[in-house]
């Protein structure tokens, strides 16, 4: 049987396209446009790319961008007084900080100087605590576009095992509660590990989020699971040229697996869509209209 290549980018343009309506309807019974600030410290070439995304994905989706590039020079008392300016600015919705901050800024105490409500990565100890604790909150992006490209594939993962490599606050270790509250049988793996390969081929379920490229071969797949490649990770080729390839070795695990995400075109795409819906969600939260919600 031929495995299926999950296509993300047509997930993600599905996701937008709901979105947009939601946000049209939303401006038309009650006059709210949501609004996403995002804030850049620095000129790290790869964060320009993501924030430029980001904001334009939500402009395509009828919500406000506003953009704040501050410079490296900017200190810890700037940062943290502009994110207090954001949170009480009825016009923003969401606050996204974009990661890495530089070395002399501590990511912790700006991500959690985000007012929760407004924290549209999910990120903040409060909406960690609530995803922990089964309670609505805003849910990181990333493992959520994930949660919906696995059930897109495999609708009820209940008893399933699954396996996340990778234990970062980010991406392993929400991954790891979404799964739980599916009712997986959930194991978190990290670089010190014993015998990974056997424990991923005991995997159901397959999340790659280690960083390291390729990692994750084709002999580690069980047969039939599904494979969710998180990593993208530029390599270079032996003619000078370079490439994105994931965390798993695709053209091996596709030989074993039901599914895998590609890279890319699996979860990257879907992470701005999961953005916009979380924007989307907190808009709806702030303003008492919960019943707009999708999930
Ligand atoms: N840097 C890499 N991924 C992310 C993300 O999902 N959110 C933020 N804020 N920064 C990132």
């Amino acid at each position: 049987m031929t495995a299926i290549t999950v296509d993300g980018k047509a997930h993600a343009a599905e996701l937008r396209a709901q979105l947009k309506i939601q946000v049209a309807e939303l401006k038309a019974k009650h006059g709210i446009t949501p609004g996403l600030a995002v804030i850049l410290v620095g000129g790290d070439p790869a964060s320009e790319i993501y924030v430029k995304n980001k904001e334009k994905m939500c402009v395509e989706a009828g919500m406000a961008a506003f953009d704040f590039r501050l410079p490296d020079t900017t200190t810890q008392k700037q940062l943290l007084a502009k994110v207090e300016e954001l949170c009480r600015d009825p016009k923003v919705n969401g606050i996204l900080v974009q990661l890495p901050l530089p070395k002399h800024i501590d990511e912790t105490a700006v991500i959690n100087a985000i007012d929760p409500l407004k924290d549209v990565d999910g990120f903040h100890a409060i909406n960690a605590g609530r995803l922990a604790t089964g309670q609505v909150g805003m849910v990181p992006c990333t493992p959520l576009g994930c949660l919906m490209l696995l059930k897109s594939v495999l609708p009820d993962l209940k008893g399933k095992n699954a396996v996340v490599v990778g234990r970062s606050n980010i991406v392993g270790k929400p991954m790891a509660q979404l799964l739980l509250r599916e009712s997986c049988t959930v194991t978190i793996a990290n670089s010190h590990t014993k015998n990974l390969k056997e424990l991923c081929l005991q995997a159901d379920i397959l999340v790659a989020a280690t960083g390291k490229p390729e990692m994750i071969r084709g002999e580690w797949v069980k047969h039939n699971a599904v494979v969710i490649d998180v990593g993208i990770n530029r390599i270079m080729l032996s003619d000078g040229s370079t490439q994105l390839v994931g965390d798993v070795c695709f053209p091996e695990a596709i030989q074993r697996a039901k599914a895998v995400t590609p890279v890319p075109g699996g979860v990257g795409p879907m992470t701005i869509a999961c953005l916009l819906a979380n924007t989307l969600k907190a808009t709806c939260i702030q303003n008492n209209l919960d019943d707009h919600l999708m999930y």
